[in-house]
């Protein structure tokens, strides 16, 4: 009894103290906001007084706290905005876990909790949904990618080891496992990083060379044709089928150098790529870059101005995070594989799902197999001279074939 007695007074005695030292650490939290807010002159001025912003609610979450502040009408948030990182360092606080927006007042959101290194892979969530899990924020909120929603085309930027691959095998294992849309690779790196999806009956095509890539182009280009008319025809706007996507692991593979043999083809590359950037979306037609030098001349603005997601890995410099996110925060990202930064209405750094090629192996194992299904197939007649191309489409006639035999080079 007697003990009891005394383990209740002993917890009650610790939730006060609990309650009281927590009180005390928000207190200064609070007023550690303000006596900032008052050196960096963020406040209102009347004559000889002053407006400070006033804290309405500080709520503790697992990942860390939250402070609601209410600013005084006439002071804009954008100052506060602008002086996120002075703010931080004057609170003494690591300014990449201070984190400020502003929705109906300032938001500001202190991070605590440790930000994994290594995060397990997320099967995809049906067959019928294109949303594929992408990563996860500092303060563990899933994210996700959707390739059926308003902005499908992606691009991802990053240095060398910054994880692009990953992403993509990552991104391809939810999709192939899930909707299993038609599938278009391009690995020019002889299909090391995406040629584990190559036997699949959804990946039409995997291009190792660059000529194969222009004919891959061709192909997906006639497709969003054919699916133009086909809606045109049916008085429809939108393509609700399946979708098409097209995958580049490099796009710098396709940058032209000065006396390059290959400068033709590839700009011929670069200019379908950019048509279906334009048009493909409403089409169904997707695309998919990837790029270690996100620099102007490998990211072409028309390219940029069609792709309006984007994901980025650690960059060299400011320059490159600029080109793929339209901000530096990329260049400052820490040098964690994995660790990146997902464009959307406010930047959001994330850490992206871990999945090894032999894992990526093992979950599609069972998935259909080339040559397993009734395939139609496409006969594609290259003139090499001139780069003309001409697509010849024939009916199954029994025969299972992949597409890469069915080329004819002239
Ligand atoms: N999401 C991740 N989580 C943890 N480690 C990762 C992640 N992505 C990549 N890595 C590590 O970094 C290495 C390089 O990744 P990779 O995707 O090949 O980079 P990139 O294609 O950008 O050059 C991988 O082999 C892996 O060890
Ligand atoms: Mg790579």
């Amino acid at each position: 009894m007697f003990a009891i007695g005394f383990g209740l007074v002993c917890a009650s005695v610790c939730t006060l103290v609990h309650n009281y030292l927590s009180s005390l650490s928000s207190l200064s939290l609070s007023n550690s906001f303000l006596a900032s807010c008052k050196k960096l002159r963020l406040y209102l001025e009347y004559g000889n007084d002053i407006a400070l912003p006033t804290i309405n609610d500080e709520i503790t979450f697992d990942w860390g706290k939250r402070l609601l502040v209410h600013l005084p009408s006439g002071l804009p948030s954008a100052k506060f905005l602008e002086k996120r990182e002075a703010l931080a360092e004057a609170m003494r606080i690591n300014p990449n876990r201070f984190h400020m927006r502003y929705d109906d007042g300032l938001i500001i959101d202190i991070v605590t909790a440790d930000f994994p290194k290594m995060l397990p892979y997320r099967p995809s969530e049906s067959t019928h949904s294109y949303r594929v899990f992408i990563g996860v924020n500092e303060r563990g909120e899933a994210r996700y990618y959707d390739f059926a929603g308003k902005y499908p085309h992606l691009l991802i930027g990053g240095i060398s080891g910054g994880g692009k691959s990953v992403m993509l095998r990552n991104i391809l294992t939810q999709l192939v496992t899930g909707p299993a849309p038609d599938l278009y690779l391009c690995d020019l790196k002889g299909g090391v990083e995406l040629g584990i999806f190559r036997n699949l009956a959804c990946v039409k095509h995997l291009a190792t060379e660059l000529s194969q890539v222009l004919i891959a182009l061709n192909i997906v280009e006639s497709e969003m044709k054919r699916r133009y008319a086909a809606m045109l025809a049916s008085g429809t706007q939108e393509w609700h089928g399946k979708r098409l996507i097209f995958v580049v692991d490099e796009l710098a593979d396709f940058k032209t150098r000065a006396g390059d043999p290959d400068a033709k083809l590839k700009n011929e590359i670069k200019s379908v790529t950019t048509r279906l950037s334009a048009k493909g979306r409403a089409a169904g037609v997707i695309i998919v870059l990837a790029t270690q030098r996100p620099s102007a001349d490998v990211v072409d603005g028309l390219i940029k101005t069609n792709i309006a997601a984007s994901i980025c890995f650690r960059t060299r410099d400011a320059v490159q995070s600029r080109i793929v996110i339209d901000s530096d925060a990329a260049a400052n990202l820490p040098d964690i594989p994995g660790r990146l930064v997902w464009q959307t209405a406010f930047n959001e750094t994330l850490q992206a799902p871990f999945i090894s090629a032999a894992d990526a192996r093992k979950l599609i194992a069972g998935l259909p197999q080339k040559g397993s299904e009734n395939t139609e197939f496409v006969t594609v007649i290259i003139d090499k001279e001139d780069h003309q191309h001409e697509r010849h489409k024939y009916e199954n006639s029994g025969e299972i074939r992949t597409l890469e035999s069915n080329i004819i080079e002239l």
